[in-house]
């Protein structure tokens, strides 16, 4: 059981450094280029060349953290009917809770960034490569703020990880 458990925690950190290093990355050091009108075409290329493969490793990545996050809270012990009940009144339970919130939200963000408003704004830049239309800059801030927030939270999510190991203060 040690093992396994050791085993859940090490792959549960990968996935964490997988989902939120690419998010990371697309974040900072990519998706800005998309304001370059020189290299708006070849980035948008990139994003949807790679982007299937991308969504692919990053639903990997959150599938993992679903699955090695709720085995290790059994491990703890946050899994039983007494600890659940009692989760809103104890410093960890809490941290357990904003865990289980922001992954609910992270899921969503992630939904509607994949399937609809990334899609839906590669599209729209295609058609509308200088961003005149109202349409194009509500689907560029809609998949943008979905990929920033989605971000953020995720960082709030490490917290929330290092807190459930080793206390608040
Ligand atoms: C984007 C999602 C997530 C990220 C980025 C994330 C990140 C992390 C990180 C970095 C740690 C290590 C903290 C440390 O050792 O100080 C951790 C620990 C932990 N996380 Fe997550 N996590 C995520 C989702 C989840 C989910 C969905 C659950 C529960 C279903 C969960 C439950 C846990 C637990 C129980 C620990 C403590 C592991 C141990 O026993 O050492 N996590 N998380």
């Amino acid at each position: 059981m040690r093992v396994l458990y050791l085993l859940a925690v090490y792959t549960h950190i990968l996935a964490a450094i997988v989902w939120v290093g690419t998010n990371i990355v697309l974040a900072i050091a990519v998706v800005p280029h998309l304001r370059d009108p020189e290299l708006r075409g070849p980035v948008l290329a990139l994003l949807r060349g790679a982007g299937p493969r991308l969504s692919r490793v990053g639903w990997s990545a959150l599938v993992a953290l679903l699955v090695t996050g709720t085995f290790n809270l059994y491990v703890r012990g946050y899994l039983t009917t007494d600890a659940m009940m009692s989760a809103a009144s104890n410093p960890i339970g809490i941290a357990v809770l904003l865990k289980l919130l922001g992954m609910s939200c992270v899921i969503a963000l992630n939904v509607a960034h994949d399937l609809r408003w990334g899609p839906a704004a590669a599209d729209a830049i295609e058609r509308d490569p200088r961003g005149l239309q109202p349409e194009t800059v509500r689907l560029r801030s809609l998949a943008r703020y979905a990929g920033r927030f989605g971000t953020l939270l995720s960082l709030l999510l490490v917290a929330a990880g290092v807190v459930i190991v080793r206390g608040w203060f």
